[in-house]
């Protein structure tokens, strides 16, 4: 029997193929905006992203962030949401969102998660009353969140899990949590549901989850349970399986991935979307990502140093006052960045540019067809060259 058409509310411009490597390029038409594809999705949890206004994340151009579920769910809530016109209205976002279902949050934040079949079980960090997120309350969250890609309720463990009995549960658990999720969702012509890849390291189990998701026929398509500590070529096999199974005209979503060397690696194995909160949280520890690698300028050898956090960038920060930027210096942050905030909000201006920035140069890499030159350049400076 042929599966029914789920409706979809985004359509997957293919712009370019690299002739190498699987790398894509594309646009992706969401019902706030089109949105260029490789894409670092800034994570945004609370619907604000620490340490920048929505004006400075819409200024660094970004045209997709992440919000959470699980956090918006329990405040403001779903009266709330409902009340103000969801998530775009709260936090006077006119771009789009993606919203993570919850489950994942509550497994990797609270000890205390137990996942039955009917969902996940959690006491409520607030007050501590026995709460239940099922695959439905999840998607009702989420379309009075009102999000442009909403996640299936996913059922995730330790990547790293030795308990393949487990692993195979947990995989076919998701299947069927994910049609639970397609009947709930009431709105599929302007909220897209994603399914989620799951399955370990086992790369049997993540081909059998991935037909079973390809069935279902979701508008996009998220590989779920890495990230947690697996060892790169572990990673790798997986992304490139699942990607090797995929149709070719839906978006990919790696998720929890964010390190700039696993951005580039993952768009070569055919990922097109990533999402993590390591650029905004490193910066509240002082930290710049930039091509020679992460510089923590809380070290004193940046104490007298005039030069922008990273020669070349376009950033407001780093862009001098003539260039109409701020010119920032590194011994600007580095007085600040111990004591104020001042210096954590500038370097997370920096860092999500940086993450977006390098998802732009990827896809004109790709649209051009250079992009094994454009790999061997980014590791060249990564690893090599660090005057
Ligand atoms: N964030 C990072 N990994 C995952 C995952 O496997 N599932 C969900 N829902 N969110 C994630
Ligand atoms: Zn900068």
């Amino acid at each position: 029997m042929a599966p029914v058409p789920m409706p979809s509310a985004l359509t997957f411009e293919l712009l370019g193929k690299c002739s190498v490597t699987k790398a894509r390029a594309a646009t992706l038409h969401l019902p706030h905006g089109p949105v260029p594809l490789p894409m670092f999705m800034p994570v945004a949890t609370q619907a604000s992203l620490k340490g920048l206004t929505p004006e400075q994340l819409e200024e660094a151009g970004c045209r997709l962030c992440l919000n959470n579920t699980y956090h918006l769910g329990l405040k403001p809530g779903q009266a709330a949401l409902d009340a103000i016109g969801g998530a775009h209205r709260l936090q006077s976002w006119p771009h789009n969102i993606l919203t993570d279902s919850g489950g994942f949050q509550m497994v990797s934040l609270l000890k205390l998660a137990q996942i039955t079949e009917e969902g996940v079980r959690f006491l409520s960090p607030h007050d501590g009353t026995p709460m239940l997120l099922t695959p439905e309350h999840s998607i009702s969250l989420q379309n009075s969140i009102g999000s442009d890609i909403i996640m299936q309720l996913d059922d995730v463990i330790v990547t790293t899990s030795p308990d393949l009995v487990r692993m195979k549960e947990a995989m076919e658990r998701s299947v069927r949590w994910l049609d639970r999720c397609i009947k709930a969702h009431k709105y599929p012509e302007r909220q897209n549901l994603f399914c989620i890849i799951q399955g370990g390291l086992d790369l049997d189990l993540r081909r059998e989850c991935t037909k079973a998701m390809v069935a279902r026929d979701t508008p996009g398509v998220a590989i779920g349970g890495l990230s947690g500590g697996e060892a790169k070529d572990e990673y790798c096999k997986v992304v490139d399986t699942c990607t090797g199974l995929l149709p070719e005209k839906k978006p990919r979503y790696v998720m929890g991935v964010g390190y700039p060397e696993d951005l580039v690696v993952s768009i070569a194995l055919g990922a097109d979307m990533f999402d993590c909160v390591w650029p905004t949280r490193t910066a509240r520890f002082g930290n710049a990502i930039t091509d020679q690698g992460v510089l923590n300028i809380r070290n004193a050898a940046y104490a007298e140093d005039s030069g922008p956090i990273e020669e070349g960038c376009r950033c407001v920060c780093c862009r001098s006052r003539e260039d109409g930027g701020l010119g920032i210096t590194r011994a600007y942050i580095y007085h600040v960045t111990a004591k104020e905030t001042a210096g954590a909000h500038l370097l997370t201006m920096h860092n999500v540019h940086y993450q977006l920035n390098l998802m732009q140069r990827a896809r004109e890499a790709i649209i051009e067809d250079r992009y094994p030159a454009f790999l061997r350049d980014f590791f060249a400076k990564l690893y090599d060259d660090k005057s």
